[in-house]
C-alpha cells in the first residue's frame, strides 16, 4: 500500500428534490460498515422535475448536510435519473472495448430520442449475444449533457469532487443485491420519491426492464395546494401533520387515495409490459423504497393489485452498525428513503 497513494474512499450523495441524503461506508471482511448517514429536507424550489433550478441554493444545502453530519470526505458518487437519462440494452457486432468507445455514438444514434451531440454516452459490454455469435450485448447509458453539467456545477459550488455519476435505477439494484439474495427470482424494484419514480425489474441478477416515470409524493401536495390554495411547502406540512385542520381529513384521504391509485396503475402497466416479454416468468416480489413506500395504504393496495409479495427495502439490512455512534431509530425511519444513497455509498472510486 502506497503511503501517499490515491485515496479511494468516497461518500454517496443522493440529491433528491425534497430530501438530500449522504452516506459513508467502509468495506470490511465481515461486511460493509456504516460510518455515517444523514438527510436534510430542502426547499422545494431548488430541484424540479426536470432538474436543478437553483444551483447556489442547492450547493449551500449540500454543504449544510455535510456539516450537520460531520462528513469531511470530498469525493462523492451521485446519481441521475428521470427523462433525461436513457438506459438500453443494445446488440452490436463483436469488437473490442476500445473500438466500441470510438463508434458508440454511431451505434447509439438510432436508440436515443435526443440529438446525439446533446448527450454523454457510457456503456458496458455485457457479453455474447444469445441470438448471434458475431454480436454482443451492450448496456448503453445516455444522459443529457446539460443535466450532467448542472450536477457538476452544483458539486463544485458545494466544494465536492464528483468521482462517479451513476444512474438512480442502478444504485437501487446495487443496494438491493447487497442486502438480499435474489436467488434467480424476478423482483421489481420501485423507488417512489417526491417527483420521480424509478423502476427496475430484475430477473436473477440481470436487469430486464428499467424506466423512470414522473410520479411521486409531490402529486399529493399539488392536489392539496389546488384544493386549499396554498404553497407547495404548506401543502407538504399539511400532508405530514396528522393534527392539521386546513383540510378535512376525509378530503386528504381521498387525495392520497387517488394518487396511490395512479401509481398502482402505472406500476401494473410496467409489470404487464414485463409479462408480455417474459410470459413464463412470475414477479415474486416487489421491493419498494423512497418516501412513497412510507404510505401504508399504498403498500396494501399494490399488494392486492399485483398479487405479489410487496415489501419495503431496508438498505442497512446487512450493514454493520455501531449503535453507540449512530441513531438506529433514525436509520429505521429514514431507511426507505435511503436506498439510492446507500447504493451510491458502496461504490468505490475505481469502479466502472
Ligand atoms: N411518512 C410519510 N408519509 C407520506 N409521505 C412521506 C412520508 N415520508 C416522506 N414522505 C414523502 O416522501 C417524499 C420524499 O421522499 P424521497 O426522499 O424518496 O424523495 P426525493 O428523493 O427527495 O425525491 P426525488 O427522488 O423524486 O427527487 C416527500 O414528498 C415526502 O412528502
Ligand atoms: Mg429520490
Amino acid at each position: 500500500m502506497a503511503l501517499f497513494g490515491k485515496k479511494d474512499t468516497l461518500v454517496g450523495l443522493d440529491i433528491g428534490s425534497r430530501t438530500i441524503k449522504v452516506g459513508e461506508v467502509e468495506p470490511s471482511a465481515d461486511g460493509p460498515i456504516l460510518k455515517k448517514f444523514g438527510t436534510l429536507d430542502i426547499s422545494l424550489d431548488l430541484v424540479g422535475e426536470d432538474g436543478i433550478k437553483d444551483p447556489e441554493g442547492l450547493g449551500d444545502s449540500i454543504r449544510q448536510l455535510f456539516k450537520l453530519y460531520g462528513v469531511r470526505e470530498q469525493n462523492v458518487a451521485v446519481s441521475v435519473g428521470g427523462y433525461s437519462v436513457i438506459v438500453k440494452k443494445i446488440t452490436v457486432n463483436n469488437m473490442s472495448e476500445e473500438e466500441l468507445q470510438e463508434t458508440i455514438h454511431l451505434e447509439a444514434e438510432q436508440y436515443i430520442p435526443f440529438d446525439i451531440s446533446d448527450v454523454n454516452l457510457d456503456f458496458q459490454i455485457l457479453g455474447a449475444s444469445d441470438l448471434n455469435p458475431n454480436q454482443m450485448s451492450v448496456l448503453l447509458v445516455a444522459a443529457k449533457k446539460d443535466m450532467i453539467n448542472d450536477y457538476l456545477n452544483v458539486l463544485g459550488i458545494a466544494g465536492l469532487n464528483p468521482c462517479i455519476i451513476d444512474v438512480d435505477a442502478f444504485a437501487l439494484q446495487n443496494i438491493y443485491e447487497t442486502n438480499y439474495d435474489t436467488g434467480g427470482d424476478c423482483v421489481a424494484l420501485i423507488d417512489i420519491g417526491a417527483t420521480k419514480t424509478s423502476l427496475n425489474i430484475l430477473k436473477g441478477e440481470d436487469s430486464v426492464f428499467m424506466r423512470d416515470v414522473s410520479l411521486g409524493c409531490g402529486q399529493i401536495n399539488q392536489k392539496i395546494a389546488a384544493q386549499i390554495d396554498c404553497t407547495m411547502e404548506e401543502a407538504e406540512d399539511v400532508k405530514m401533520n396528522p393534527d392539521q385542520d386546513k383540510i378535512p381529513s376525509d378530503d386528504l384521504r381521498e387525495i392520497e387515495s387517488s394518487v396511490i391509485t395512479d401509481w398502482t396503475t402505472e406500476i401494473r402497466r410496467a409489470l404487464d409490459f414485463f409479462y408480455s416479454t417474459y410470459p413464463d416468468d412470475q414477479i415474486q416480489k416487489v421491493a419498494l423504497s423512497g418516501g412513497g413506500s412510507k404510505i401504508k395504504e399504498f403498500v396494501k393496495l399494490l399488494a392486492v393489485q399485483t398479487s405479489s409479495n410487496v415489501s419495503i427495502i431496508n438498505p442497512f439490512e446487512r450493514f454493520i452498525i455501531d449503535e453507540n455512534r449512530l441513531d438506529t431509530s433514525y436509520l429505521e425511519t429514514m431507511g426507505p428513503q435511503a436506498a439510492i444513497c446507500m447504493g451510491l455509498s458502496i461504490r468505490r472510486v475505481d469502479d466502472k
